[in-house]
């Protein structure tokens, strides 16, 4: 109960639908938002932490959410915090967890490079609420807008492959906050409310996708769009917070990118099994080759419209600015919305500021994908920083297709010691390629860092006979040449080898 209203909480904000939980339907009903608000307006929160001008935790989960905890409590809706964190130790034990609450959760190195295809148990993870937790049996699709005829599909018409074609498509899904942690540690940006979170390379993840072509189901099932439709709107079964308001998840595309047949998908299977509870059970949209935000999960309604959705995930959410604009002078309007993802790429391995002792070659592996149906064509790595490249081989890359990455390797010659950067830039179908720095294209809500990737190794060839020497001498003293800044107990040069030496090349010239 509030104080001031005397309001009944469980009852104001209650699930409506028998076997329907965790979720609650705000879109239909303004005057239950508008309460939602005014109880909102009334709380005082936990303040955002700020984790991009200090350093980040070494905790896992690595950041706490305890604001948008606390906006779901107000609400009366803590179970919805409870069952999320109970499934991510049910379905995504083992992930990086960056944020526990909306749970973000990226994979480890050595998942992600497991295969063309990223397991369920490892892909990652990105929400802005709890996890709803539906009942296949009693779920239906509502279709409705500016649509010939609304309707309402249950999942087991919408699954009948008598009734709607089916499809099965391999498609990467990519947030477009990947590789985050190289804009903050360039120049901090925006610190939203629901938190930017500092993901590194593992924000991206590939699977086969089982479902209908939404496509499909306007024409079967509705008898087609109406001429005004020009977008779709997808309307998922969280619930979002904006401001103090209270929103079910929802975004769009538009119709061009639907009316491609294949390429957005009603999906309920991901790799052979039934998409994870995390994954949006029972059904879910996947755009190709757009920002994962589109691929709105725990779809239960489509509207058919003639603008873009007006939920703050898509007009205030995902905006690409340009880097002079900031907390100064940032509006919705002067963003863009990011949709079709640009080509971009990541070394996995080695990892950033590792000792690396070779014969001339160093192996580097990595991912590399492009959005928009351009599929990835080359992929080059540099030893100097970018000014020489060299191309990966074709059989070194996974099998190409229209909507996923693919994974790489080479061994790249490396003559050159000590500190040398290495980058990687992929070359995409239509010939693009991807900006030099992170600052070319750092935007302040630090979206879509997708400048060539860069890391620092420390190459030791033991092909050079003094390296050889320098490396048995250290064995030989129990030292470790990969512990590079310990300094040896021992001297590195004998005071008679140094004498010599010095005679034969005096420092002073004779005259
Ligand atoms: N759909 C709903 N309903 N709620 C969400 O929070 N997150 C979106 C999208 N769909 C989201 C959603 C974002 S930002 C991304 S990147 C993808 O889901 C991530 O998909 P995954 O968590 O299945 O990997």
């Amino acid at each position: 109960m509030t104080d001031t209203e005397n309001i009944d909480i469980k009852k104001a904000f209650a699930e409506e639908k028998l076997g329907w939980r965790g979720y609650v339907e705000w879109e239909k009903y303004p005057e239950k938002k508008e309460l939602a608000t005014r109880i909102l307006n009334k709380s005082k929160f936990t303040p955002i932490p700020e984790f991009q001008f200090v350093p980040l935790p070494d905790t896992n989960p690595v950041l706490i959410g305890h604001r948008w905890k606390e906006y779901h409590e107000v609400l009366g809706l803590k179970h919805i915090v409870d069952f999320s964190w109970e499934t991510v130790q049910k379905e995504k034990p083992d992930l990086i967890h960056l944020l526990d609450f909306p749970y973000n959760g990226e994979t480890t190195r050595e998942q992600l490079m497991e295969g063309k295809i990223t397991s369920n148990k490892y892909h990652f993870i990105r929400n802005h609420g709890g996890v709803p937790d539906i009942d296949e049996d009693v779920f239906e699709l509502e279709v409705g807008g500016l649509v010939k005829n609304p309707v309402k599909i249950p999942m087991k018409d919408l699954k009948d492959p008598s009734k709607f074609p089916q499809a099965e498509v391999t498609v990467t899904l990519q947030c477009s906050g990947t590789r985050r942690i190289e804009q903050i540690r360039e120049y901090p940006g925006d610190g939203d409310e629901l938190i930017n979170a500092p993901w590194g390379e593992g924000a991206i993840g590939t699977a086969v996708y089982r479902g209908v072509p939404l496509k499909k189901v306007l024409k079967i099932a509705c008898g087609g769009i109406l001429p005004e439709c020009k977008h779709l709107e997808f309307i998922g079964a969280d619930t979002y917070f904006k401001k103090n308001n209270v929103f079910n998840y929802a975004v769009s595309v538009p119709w061009r990118k639907v009316r491609a047949n294949e390429e957005v998908l009603l999906a309920w299977e991901m790799n052979g099994e039934p998409l994870p509870k995390i994954h949006g059970y029972p059904l879910r949209v996947v755009v190709t080759g757009h920002i994962g935000a589109r691929s709105c999960k725990w779809l239960y309604r489509v509207n058919a419209l003639a603008e873009p959705s007006m939920g703050p995930v898509q007009r205030q959410e995902y905006l690409y600015f340009t880097p002079q604009v900031g907390k100064q002078n940032s509006k919705y309007s002067n963003g863009f919305s990011i949709q079709q993802m640009p080509v971009s790429s990541a070394i996995i391995f080695p990892l950033d500021k590792k000792v690396i002792v070779h014969d001339g070659k160093i192996t580097l592996k990595g991912w590399a994908y492009s959005g928009g149906g351009n599929w990835v064509q080359r992929v080059e790595v540099s030893n100097d920083g970018g000014s020489v490249w060299y191309a990966v081989n074709e059989e070194n890359m996974t099998q190409k297709h229209y909507h996923a990455w693919r994974l790489w390797s080479i061994d790249i010659p490396t003559d050159a010691e000590g500190w040398l950067e290495f980058c990687v830039r992929t070359w995409d179908s239509s010939n693009n390629t991807e900006p030099t720095f992170v600052r070319s294209a750092w935007n302040w809500d630090l979206h879509v860092t997708s400048s060539c990737h860069r890391i620092k190794i420390y190459s030791v060839n033991r092909t050079r006979p003094e390296t050889a020497k320098r490396l048995k001498l250290l064995e030989e003293h129990g030292e470790d040449i990969y512990n590079l800044s310990h300094p040896p107990e021992f001297s590195l040069e004998p005071l008679d080898e140094y004498l010599a030496q010095y005679r034969k090349y005096p420092r002073e010239p004779e005259d």
